[in-house]
């Protein structure tokens, strides 16, 4: 007997879903995928990247970690990045963060998880360089939320500074970065405003959408 058995009958029945609409879907999908899309998110089991933008399998490259973090030396997102913007070349990177993130949260209430926390420490880095902006809010939820505001405007900017998007920038490649966040509450996704096409445009809209981030 097969384990987990739900599953792979679940599996079997969206395959045949699938087929029954575009019988030649998994066959055109198996020769190449060519996606527009990065999206760089949180491994939060809520936030589904193909589900919430409604787009199916071939269309998203997706990395997901622990309160999508984008760190210059994290060797996992840096390829995804690479080989997304070198070899698939899509056109948009998207950061997305969502509300009600344990993993923000742990970091700005510094909460012991283990092994993670190392990891949380470069949230805990945002929450510190921003801390006049969460500090006078009256609310630690309103805190919270901030902090997961924040964290995808920095986490943007991080991905500015990569090699990758630089390179792709400098030999002119058609490439947009943006900040997302995503709401458990209602499932809207909502812009933050840091959406560039080049790194003047993202220094711009780095302070901007941060004075935003002030009320
Ligand atoms: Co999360």
């Amino acid at each position: 007997m097969r384990v987990l058995q739900p599953l792979f009958q679940n599996n079997r029945e969206w395959s045949e879903r699938i087929r029954a609409s575009d019988p030649s879907f998994f066959q055109r999908l198996s020769q190449q995928q060519s996606p527009k899309y990065l999206w760089i998110g949180c491994s939060d089991s809520r936030v589904p990247a193909n589900e919430i933008i409604g787009l199916p399998p071939g269309e998203v490259f997706v990395h997901r970690n622990v309160a999508n973090v984008v760190v210059h030396t994290d060797l996992n997102c840096l390829s995804a990045l690479q080989f997304g913007i070198d070899v698939l070349q899509v056109e948009h990177v998207m950061v997305v963060g969502h509300y009600g993130c344990s993993g923000v949260r742990a970091a700005l209430f510094q909460q012991r998880i283990g092994l993670s926390d190392n990891w949380l420490g470069h949230v805990r880095d945002v929450a510190e360089r921003h801390e006049a902006r969460i500090r006078p809010l009256a609310h630690d939820g309103e805190r919270a939320d901030r902090l997961c505001e924040l964290n995808v405007v920095e986490q943007v900017r991080n991905v500015s500074h990569t090699t990758i998007v630089r390179d792709a920038w400098e030999r002119g490649q058609k490439l947009s970065l943006h900040g997302w966040i995503y709401s458990l509450r209602d499932g809207l996704l909502r812009d933050l405003g840091v959406t560039a096409q080049n790194l003047d445009e993202c220094n711009e809209r780095y302070a901007a959408a941060l004075q935003a981030l002030e009320q």
